[in-house]
């Protein structure tokens, strides 16, 4: 497969304790100051906890009924900007963001609580996030790292699993992700955290719960049959959801929408590391009251 030579794979680097690329810290100051709007709702996640599958819940929540062209035409990405995003030959994120149309702005955003623009908090934007389990979350991290070649190299699995405990993944680390926004949300009332585990097990449920919190009246039709075209694989047939467009992104190596289930770690841990993992894990997660489910 040909890729410019702009898509090649960077280093991760350090900034104030989370590892970024320099894509992103370059445009900082763009990003710090972006003026969110009180009607945005920001969807915060660490990556692969499910991010595009709630993305594509609220878009159907808010425009599902508005212009058909919207859903067979325009990728769920560009409805729904990834604010810091600023990857080479693509618009940057907060430059589609201020450039959208509709409202509400359904923004996205992997940023660990701390470096979240403030204008957000001041302008009491409703924020949804998503978390998903350590384990599940690095074998999607893994997967997703092997095929997006903008991604730093992700190496082999065992030293793949040691960078994600050490949190150094992009965005990482995840401990200090899940637990940030986790305790942000005991002072910050319009932050609904949500799991990706209730997401496989009932979304149907989860999606009467986002209602409640977004305050929408909509009908028991209506939800249903935004489960319906929600559904894994669904997503995974959609165009306009399942990524198959982005150039940097080799199906033939893992495709985005990969298996979609609770549990997949099982397959790609060993005894040993599972060990090891669950040891750094409670020490990392010892002062938390967040709680996880591996299975379901
Ligand atoms: P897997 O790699 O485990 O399959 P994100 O959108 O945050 O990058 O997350 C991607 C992960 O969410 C992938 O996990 C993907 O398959 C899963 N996913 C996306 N849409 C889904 C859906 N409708 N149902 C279940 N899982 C979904």
């Amino acid at each position: 497969t040909f890729f410019p030579c702009s898509y090649t794979r960077v280093e991760l680097t350090d900034f104030e304790g989370v590892s970024l690329v320099h894509f992103i810290t370059d445009n900082w100051e763009n990003i710090k100051n972006f003026k969110a709007r009180p009607d945005d709702i920001l969807i915060a996640t660490h990556p692969k906890a499910g991010t595009t599958w709630v993305s594509y819940i609220l878009d159907l929540l808010y425009f599902g009924n508005t212009s058909p062209e919207r859903q067979t035409s325009l990728p769920i990405y560009l409805r729904v900007p990834f604010l810091e995003a600023n990857f080479p030959e693509t618009p940057s994120g907060e430059d589609l963001a201020n450039k959208l149309a509709t409202t509400p702005r359904i923004i996205k955003t992997h940023l660990p609580v701390q470096l979240v623009p403030k204008s957000f908090w001041e302008q009491n934007c409703r924020v949804v996030y998503v978390a998903r389990n350590a384990k599940d979350s690095a074998v999607s991290y893994y997967h997703f790292d092997r095929m997006n070649m903008i991604s730093a190299e992700p190496g082999d699995w065992n030293t793949y699993l040691q960078r994600f405990m050490d949190g150094k993944t992009m965005f990482g680390p995840w401990y200090n992700h899940v637990c940030g926004y986790w305790e942000k949300k005991q002072t910050y009332p319009n932050l609904h955290y949500m799991f990706f585990e209730d997401m496989v097990e009932d979304t149907g449920r989860q999606l009467e719960h986002l209602c409640s919190f977004l305050g929408l009246s909509t009908s028991t039709e209506e939800r249903k049959r935004i489960t319906k075209g929600v559904h894994f694989d669904a997503m995974k047939q959609n165009k306009m959801t399942n990524y198959s467009a982005v150039p940097v992104m080799d199906f033939k190596i893992s495709p985005f929408m990969r298996k979609g289930k609770v549990g997949d770690w099982k397959n790609h841990f060993t005894v040993a590391q599972n060990e090891q993992f669950d040891k750094h894990y409670k020490e990392k997660m010892k002062s938390t009251t967040l709680q996880f489910r591996t299975q379901i």
